[in-house]
């Protein structure tokens, strides 16, 4: 490779090249897509014109089985770094592309695998079970994945007595230990996107929309949720409000998800759940370091690349099949 590209790769995690202005991406990137035979999966929380070209869009469960099933030669993952790491691990033979590699998170980032290691060896007796927002190499240190699609089956899953790890994400250890009444041992990790929700604000918003829905996502903390109507992951929340026949909704996760809120249904009102300062901080900076321009880069140079380590995808590879196997049986 190209040591300048290889050099822009590590500074900026992207291809910065001059776009013809008068391109149709969407027809490009169409174009590369059969040429190259590739397949685009994207995470809820990209941006809408990425959702829009995607091939398929889903929550973490959702891309890791069509990346498990795919037969496209390159995936394109329009999500952060830990998804395109586990699609690597399911798909081991094929090309990974991230439009841009810095996309990372800050919940994987909130546990580094050589501390929680250590953690780990302080309970010798326990099954560990993480979060999929990790890092390779924390799966590897891993018995069972789940994503906030199955966590709580995963656990229910296991034999009453069963002692637990649960990591990385402490929200929603804490909400799966309630609702299975197991006693988990959390790692003390949480991400910034989902912390950022202003109680007070959302109780004087909800006042203002009396008959207005709250739904959260479980990684927000505890005195959040406590306020939903409904708590589920992102596939989750979509299904809800096609389901529920109330006609606003206020939503405490990333605002990528509205997106598809809209699309579902046309005639009902989605309001953002308020952060407690006034940026656009439920905006997940990481997930929207991905742009069309980045994908259509990505997709005609075949960078950036995702690589993980053989021993790693090795090891990774059984909680991440364990999970799989699990929600298959459960027809999730
Ligand atoms: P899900 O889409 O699986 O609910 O995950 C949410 C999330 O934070 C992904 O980064
Ligand atoms: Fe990570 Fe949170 Fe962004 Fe999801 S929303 S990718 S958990 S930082």
């Amino acid at each position: 490779m190209d040591i300048n590209v290889l050099e822009e790769l590590n500074k900026k995690g992207f291809i910065d090249e001059a776009i013809d202005p008068t391109l149709d991406l969407f027809e490009e990137i169409n174009k590369l897509k059969k040429e190259k035979n590739a397949v685009i999966l994207a995470h809820y929380y990209q941006e809408p014109d990425i959702q829009d070209i995607a091939d398929y869009i889903g929550d973490s469960l959702g891309l890791s089985q069509e990346a498990a099933k795919t037969n496209a030669d390159i995936i394109v993952f329009a999500g952060v770094h830990f998804m395109a790491e586990t699609a690597k691990i399911l798909s081991p033979n094929k090309t990974v592309l991230l439009p841009d590699l810095k996309a990372g998170c800050s919940l994987a980032d909130s546990c580094p695998p050589h501390l929680f290691k250590k953690f780990k060896e302080k309970y010798p007796d326990h099954l560990v079970i993480t979060y999929v927002n990790c890092t390779a190499e924390l799966k590897a240190l891993s018995d069972i994945v789940c994503t906030s699609t199955n966590a709580v089956q995963i656990v229910e899953s296991l034999p009453k007595e069963q002692k637990i790890i649960f990591g990385p994400d402490k929200n929603l250890g804490a909400w799966v230990a309630k609702k299975t009444g197991r006693d988990l041992v959390l790692w003390n990790g949480a991400c910034m996107v989902h912390e950022i929700f202003s109680r007070e604000k959302i109780t004087k918003l909800k006042e203002r929309h009396p008959n207005a829905k709250f739904i959260a996502h479980p990684e927000c903390e505890e005195a959040v949720l406590a306020m939903a109507d409904y708590i589920g992951s992102t596939t989750g929340l979509l299904k809800y409000t096609i389901n529920n026949e109330a006609q606003e909704f206020i939503v405490a996760t990333e605002s990528g998800i509205i997106h598809q809120m809209e699309i579902a249904n046309p005639t009902k009102t989605f309001i953002p759940a308020p952060p407690n300062n006034n940026c656009a901080c439920n905006d997940c900076p990481y997930m929207k370091r991905n742009t069309l321009e980045k994908l259509y880069l990505c997709l005609k140079n075949g960078l950036p690349e995702v690589t993980v380590p053989e021993n790693i995808i090795v090891e990774a590879r059984k909680p991440i099949e364990r999970m799989l196997e699990i929600s298959a049986s459960l027809g999730l």
